[in-house]
């Protein structure tokens, strides 16, 4: 069944759990989070970003998230991730799109205010919920943050814009950032900033860039010939505290990516005369699977459906 962010997230906030937003490319990729949230009893929502909407083309990969919610025994929801501009909200909205961000982290707090306003004022009546966000996490993205131009949330500025804008649920920068190399020493978030932003906002607040980039899963990489060393992830302890505090939604693309990556270097090196693509593909399917059903456990939403 397709259900809205806020559908799902509302509940999540209210009840103190988290739902995985998991980032789909491909067949596989969603595939494992349907087979994750059918086994795990869980909402889930699946994210589609701009790159993935060029790389697939938005009705290939909008179809397979569809069919994945019209099979699957659990609510899913369909949502653009890091969207850039008006136009391309518009276009998921149009696609069937039941979420949507519209990132305008990169713009002044006005111009994000603005944005972001047109944004909701097109999808909420029709139904669609609208994530922002506010701060600028640092990290690989389609525009790449420097760690030193990250902009931590102020609070103060997250009420401003919560109002004035009316969105659904907020994004917050609180010390993660996206991709496999997120610390170079103590991995470590700001909950202090994060407990006075949930004291002021009662809507669900949403954490990017939490992969845990588990160790194993990259040196399993580097066993089959990758060259991964120095990544490092948002330790589960500290993912555990941003839920209790209003995090209602957790973004991971990173962890899926390695999961696939380590399995599919195994499944190569490990069978030489194999050419058939399902030997790969369904042993790296499963591979983000096992991942997604950590997470779902990890952020409370089994038997949550
Ligand atoms: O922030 C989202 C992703 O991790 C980057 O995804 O390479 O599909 O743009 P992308
Ligand atoms: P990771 O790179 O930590 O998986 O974050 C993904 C993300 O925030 C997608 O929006
Ligand atoms: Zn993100």
């Amino acid at each position: 069944m397709l259900v809205t962010n806020k559908d799902l997230m509302v509940p999540a906030r209210k009840k103190g759990y988290a739902i995985g937003a998991f980032n789909v490319q491909n067949l596989e990729s969603t595939l494992a989070i349907a087979e994750a949230a059918t086994e795990e009893k869980s909402p889930a929502i699946m994210q589609i970003t701009p790159s993935v909407i060029k790389y697939a083309g938005l009705a290939y990969i909008s179809n397979l998230v569809k069919t994945a919610a019209e099979i699957a025994p659990v609510p899913i929801a369909m949502h653009l991730d890091h969207g850039g501009d008006f136009e391309t909200a518009v276009k998921c909205i149009d696609a069937g799109f039941t979420s949507v961000m519209i990132d305008g982290s990169f713009l002044s707090f006005d111009e994000n205010v603005a944005l972001t306003k047109r944004v909701a004022d097109v999808a909420q009546p029709r139904g669609v919920s609208v994530e922002a966000e506010l701060g600028k996490l640092a990290g690989v993205e389609e525009r790449t943050v420097a760690e030193k131009d990250a902009i931590l949330t102020d609070p103060k500025a997250a009420v401003d814009f919560v109002e004035k804008t009316g969105v659904d649920t907020l994004a917050v920068a609180i010390g993660t950032s996206h991709g496999a190399y997120k610390f170079k020493t103590q991995a470590k978030l700001d909950i202090e900033r994060l407990k006075t932003i949930s004291q002021k906002i009662g809507i669900p607040l949403v954490l990017h860039g939490a992969s845990s980039v588990p160790q194993e899963i990259v040196e399993k990489a580097n066993k089959y010939g990758a060259e991964l060393s120095g990544a490092k992830g948002i330790p589960e302890t500290e993912i555990k505290k941003a839920i209790s505090f209003g995090i209602a939604k957790i973004n991971i693309d990173t962890d899926l990516r390695l999961a696939f990556t380590a399995t599919v270097r195994e499944a190569f090196t490990n069978a030489p005369k194999n050419f058939d693509p399902r030997k790969v593909l369904g042993p790296a399917k499963n591979a983000m699977k096992e991942v997604a059903k950590g997470k779902m456990q990890l952020f409370g939403s089994t038997g949550k459906a």
